[in-house]
């Protein structure tokens, strides 16, 4: 398999409940690019969040094999190659905001990267600063807002410097328009670090505003139903994101959902 791209092959998980065995995903191919940003976008329940933990290697597939530029989930999770931004922020409320990023910093520092290119408390900060949190550097998780917290979150992961970023539904606690200003604000860090990000929503308009490929999965046992190209300019600016190709992406990507229910078993 080609080790500058992430490649899923023939991958299902079945989970044993009470006795009984639930397959969450079956069937599963795929493959992303470097430096892609891409959205897994699909109904409550058809795996994303499996999917997720089988590339981060928090859980084992039943069949398949995955590929992260040549590494296995666990091997690319050793060398710290991944980050995680879940749903909850789950900063630690004793720390600043900029202890809480370094923390992150130094618990992650690769081994096989050059003490030149290791990165600094400074990139702590400029992180922070892009994220718009630099007044915040300081105050402690509770002093924040959600959004701020959630930055906070986004920030503590791009520090990381791991090549993969995976992003289980980080905003679907904030109110529709902190998620509006936040997303931008992703947006913002990641067009400058171009880290490869697989992103789960279960909204369409974030999935469309955000990615350069929506995968849509079918319900349960969820599969790849279709790959949706989001040939949108960057950077996303507001002009682009009220345009009529906007809106047309939108309406695409939910008809290929409604497409995926029907050919649901
Ligand atoms: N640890 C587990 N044990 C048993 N069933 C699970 C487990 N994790 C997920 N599932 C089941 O797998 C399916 C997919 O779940 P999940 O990946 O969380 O979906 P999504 O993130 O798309 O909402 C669901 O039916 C869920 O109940
Ligand atoms: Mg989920």
């Amino acid at each position: 398999m080609p080790s500058d791209r992430i490649e899923i092959r023939d991958l299902s998980k079945t989970f044993d409940r009470d006795g009984q065995s639930v397959l969450a995903l079956t069937g599963v191919n795929t493959s992303f690019a470097r430096g892609e940003f891409v959205t897994l976008f699909g109904p409550s329940g058809c795996g994303k969040s499996t999917l997720l933990r089988l590339l981060a290697g928090l859980e084992r597939q039943s069949t398949g094999e995955i590929r992260l530029f040549g590494q296995t989930p666990a091997e690319a999770s050793r060398l710290k190659n991944i980050a995680w931004v879940p749903q909850s922020p789950g900063l630690l409320p004793w720390a600043s905001l900029r202890a809480n990023v370094r923390l992150s910093e130094r618990l992650n520092r690769r081994a096989d990267r050059a003490p030149d290119r290791r990165r600094t408390p400074e990139d702590a900060d400029e992180v922070l600063r892009d994220l718009g949190l630099e007044d915040f550097a300081e105050a402690r998780p509770a002093q924040l807002s959600g959004g701020m917290r959630q930055r906070a979150a986004i920030a503590r992961a791009f520090v990381q410097g791991a090549e993969l970023m995976l992003m289980d539904e980080p905003f679907s606690a904030l109110d529709e328009l902190t998620r509006d200003a936040v997303r931008l604000r992703l947006l913002q860090v990641w067009e400058k670090h171009r880290k490869t990000v697989i992103f789960v929503t279960h909204s369409a308009a974030e999935a469309v505003m955000l990615s350069d490929r929506v995968v849509v999965m079918t319900p349960r046992p969820g599969r790849v139903f279709r790959e949706v190209p989001i040939d949108l300019p960057r950077p996303r600016t507001p002009d682009v994101l009220d345009s009529p190709a906007f809106d047309a992406k939108l309406r695409e990507v939910k008809h290929v959902l409604r497409a995926g229910w029907e050919d649901a078993p």
